[in-house]
């Protein structure tokens, strides 16, 4: 097996006095799609950011085995790592094309895909009619592709997705779903978390998050009797 892209031990992290992550252990290389999966509250989101370097965290976080905790969040970014948050994070007052152009940097890698605007669009070509479009008059599904499309612009090569098709339209949960699957099969390295079936469809191995700590990281059919999943 291929040495892991990230490689999380003992994550630690949350809200000032509230401690939500309490020693998370997840690993995810590339190729793979791993979905993290937990009840609501169980801090899936709280441990996405942490990963960001939104929040603050101790314990250990390895980028290619090298030591990325204390990096701010712009330098993780230009290591290769993407994130679509839940908030999805459009910027409202600029246009799509602003949006896609924030999101632009160059590939960390020698080995790391070449995205830009036209490769980007030619994914959603439904936000080229948009491009001088200000961002905040797009429709859930057009800020849904914008906030993956700005990602990709960043040339990732592990994306954090935070339940990307949340209200969203059935063709619209299929695209995405087709699209998750296609990126994995080229090489990049996802962690999602999404409760939906489609996820679980895609998935090379869940995570599952539960106390602060995963509980369980393989197939979906191993998963022990003893761990409790409301949310399947
Ligand atoms: N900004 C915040 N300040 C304080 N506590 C927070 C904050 N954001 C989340 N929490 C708390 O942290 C815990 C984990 O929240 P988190 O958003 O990570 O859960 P989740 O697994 O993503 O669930 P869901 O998306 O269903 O809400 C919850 O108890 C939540 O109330
Ligand atoms: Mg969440």
């Amino acid at each position: 097996m291929t040495a892991p892209l990230l490689s999380v031990r003992g994550l630690h992290g949350g809200y000032g006095l509230v401690q939500v992550l309490r020693g998370v252990d997840l690993q995810v290389r590339a190729g793979e799609l791993v979905l993290l999966l937990g009840r609501n509250g169980s801090g899936r989101s709280t441990l996405l950011k942490a990963l960001m370097g939104l929040i603050p965290a101790t314990g250990e976080v390895r980028w290619a085995g090298r030591d990325m905790l204390p990096l701010p969040t712009h330098q993780r970014a230009r290591l290769g790592l993407g994130y679509v948050p839940e908030q999805r994070d459009i910027f409202p007052h600029l246009s799509v094309r602003q949006n896609l152009r924030l999101g632009a940097k160059a590939a960390a890698g020698a080995a790391a895909a070449q995205w830009d605007e036209a490769r980007v669009l030619a994914l959603f070509p439904a936000l080229i009619p948009r491009l001088r479009t200000s961002a905040k008059v797009l429709s859930g599904g057009e800020q849904q592709m914008l906030s993956i499309a700005r990602a990709l612009m960043g040339n990732p090569q592990l994306l954090l997705l935070d339940e990307p098709t949340e209200g969203l339209a059935p063709q619209r949960v299929a695209a995405t779903a087709a699209l998750l699957d296609q990126l994995r099969a080229d090489g990049l390295g996802l962690l999602l978390v999404e409760q939906k079936p489609w996820a679980q469809q895609l998935a090379s191995r869940v995570v599952v998050l539960g106390d602060g700590q995963a509980q369980f990281s393989g197939a979906l059919a191993d998963l022990p009797q003893n761990i409790s999943t409301p949310w399947l």
